[in-house]
């Protein structure tokens, strides 16, 4: 046994689906989160929360669905704390391989009110719904919702009855981001120290990022004694997010020398995994965003460089390759084979059955004939756009011409297939993107609204992909959708248009993203 296997195991909970997904308008398709799903048990997550099966029918099939498919992570559910919600949580999970029960209650006062449930009648609520949870499932955890802005003796006392009510692991929640890294320590070594009993359950840490301090909350509540970080995916979550995955579990194996404990999470599975989230919740990274970041690993400055050149540990505390960053060299030419482009695909944590190898090949030549270098994240991009592309098809973007000029308005010509057969329009706009816009509006109008517009390019130079992120609302339905292509503006258009396919089979499922219940409704 290596030094390092001898150490404690810290637990990785996930809660992109859940917490992450609750943020307004990162909302995921039923395959997105699938998809999500997968590769965070792939990665070696412990626990994935997969959602809030009550909220909604379309949360619950999501989680009954991630349930089924799971391999080795525990899937858990978030249920308030009523039977109703116990049950339909239970009822999504109890399928996984390993099933969890989240079930929570805001117990500081200000939460306290909202039910308006007086301490006891509140600690009888506890007691009835965890043994209601245990009952049903082995593995139960409870969460104290504002717990560090409830009363030191209330949250021993609640603890101490969802232990004795059997709850297997008890959440900290730092609800609204308030706390400070010496104080989410205290809170755990208080309750490791008076509460009988929690020598036995995992104690979990669950910080949001108000102040910025997610992440040293969190390791601080791991160095008192909390065994479980909650997280997400790129920090996703309401307002300022949650602790990010690939800073804490980073920072445990950088700093090794002063946190020694373990996961067991693969990290060169980070970056991929950081890209997917962005793209399909529509939040893109920050650019210098630790970690993940455009610029995590770029040095520009001369000193920086030479330093770099002559010993990367100068400036660089992990290396690229530790987080899935291939070197960013150039992939592949506009001469290179079949076979040069599945080892490529290999190295990028890609295993391309050969249909879809050879779709991907006839677009990477498309691509070599207009891009004279490939670098690897324009393969990634190629893999994304189809992922996204193949879902639903009702309308199709078969041609476009746009007339710029500094004298506006700008012109687009669009021909669309819409169900199969060809209409074509004429439009104008302030500028190429919202010319082309108003032509898909004007061909197939619709009231959806556009919440998010953002271009990003995936590599340097001025024959760079795009990558866009189109996010419209409807009704309370909200659809994102992606595209990349050389052309910024036919990426742009792509986009939208899979961004109102989406729309269009979520209206025909029925139903709304916004939740139907209310995470504070007790
Ligand atoms: O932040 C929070 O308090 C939560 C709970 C539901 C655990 O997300
Ligand atoms: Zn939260």
């Amino acid at each position: 046994m290596t030094d390092t296997q001898k150490q404690d195991r810290v637990l990785i909970f996930d809660t992109t689906l859940r917490d992450g997904e609750q943020s307004p308008g990162a909302t995921m398709t039923h395959d997105e989160k699938l998809e999500i799903a997968e590769l965070l048990d792939d990665m070696g997550v412990d626990v994935i929360e997969a959602g809030f099966p009550i909220a909604s029918e379309g949360d619950f099939a999501a989680v009954k669905e991630i349930a089924q498919r799971s391999k080795n992570s525990v899937i858990c559910g978030l249920a308030r704390a009523n039977f109703k919600d116990i049950d339909r949580c239970f009822e999504a999970v109890k399928l996984a391989a390993k099933p969890r029960i989240h079930t929570f209650i805001g117990t500081s006062p200000l939460h306290r009110a909202i039910p308006n449930l007086t301490m006891d009648e509140m600690a009888d609520r506890i007691h009835e719904t965890v043994t209601h949870a245990r009952n049903l499932c082995d593995n139960v955890q409870w969460s104290p919702m504002d717990a560090t802005r409830t009363e030191a003796d209330y949250l021993c006392r609640v603890v101490e009855i969802a232990i004795k009510a059997g709850a297997t692991t008890i959440n900290i929640p730092d609800t609204v981001g308030y706390t400070y890294p010496r104080e989410s320590a205290d809170i755990i070594k208080m309750l490791l120290e008076r509460v009988p009993g929690a020598d036995t359950i995992t104690f979990a840490t669950h910080c949001h990022n108000d102040l910025g301090m997610a992440t040293a909350n969190a390791l601080a509540a791991v160095e008192a004694g909390a065994r479980q970080i909650e997280c997400t995916i790129n920090g996703l979550g309401e307002r300022a997010g949650n602790t990010a995955l690939e800073e804490v579990v980073m920072a445990l194996r950088v700093r090794n020398d002063i946190l020694p404990f373990r996961t067991e999470i693969d990290t060169t599975k980070i970056m991929n995994l950081s890209r997917r989230v962005a793209s399909v919740s529509g939040f893109p990274v920050q650019f210098n965003k630790a970690i993940v970041g455009k610029n995590a690993f770029l040095h520009e400055s001369g000193i920086h460089q030479d330093g770099v050149l002559k010993n990367v540990e100068t400036f660089e505390i992990m290396r690229p390759e530790d987080i899935g960053l291939t070197a960013k060299n150039i992939a592949m030419g506009k001469h290179s084979g079949r076979a040069a482009l599945r080892s490529k695909m290999k190295e990028l944590g890609f295993d391309l059955a050969d249909n879809q190898l050879n779709d991907l090949f006839v677009r990477f030549k498309a691509l070599a004939d207009r891009k004279k270098e490939i670098y690897d994240d324009d393969l990634v991009a190629l893999v994304h756009d189809h992922a996204v592309q193949a879902e639903a098809d009702t309308l199709h973007v078969k041609r476009l011409r746009v007339v710029c000029g500094t004298d506006g308005p700008q012109e687009a010509e669009l021909t669309m297939l819409i169900d199969g057969v060809e209409h074509s329009i004429d439009a104008t706009g302030d500028g190429p993107v919202d010319a082309a816009f108003n032509a898909v509006k004007m061909l197939w109008p619709h009231k959806a609204r556009l919440q998010l517009y953002q271009v990003h390019a995936v590599t340097e130079g001025t024959d760079a992909q795009a990558t866009v992120s189109v996010r419209v609302e409807e009704d309370g339905r909200i659809a994102t959708g992606q595209s990349a292509d050389t052309d910024t503006v036919v990426a742009s258009v792509k986009a939208y248009v899979n961004a109102l396919n989406r729309l269009i089979v979520r209206r025909e499922k029925g139903g709304s993203d916004k939740a139907e219940v209310s995470y504070k409704d007790h």
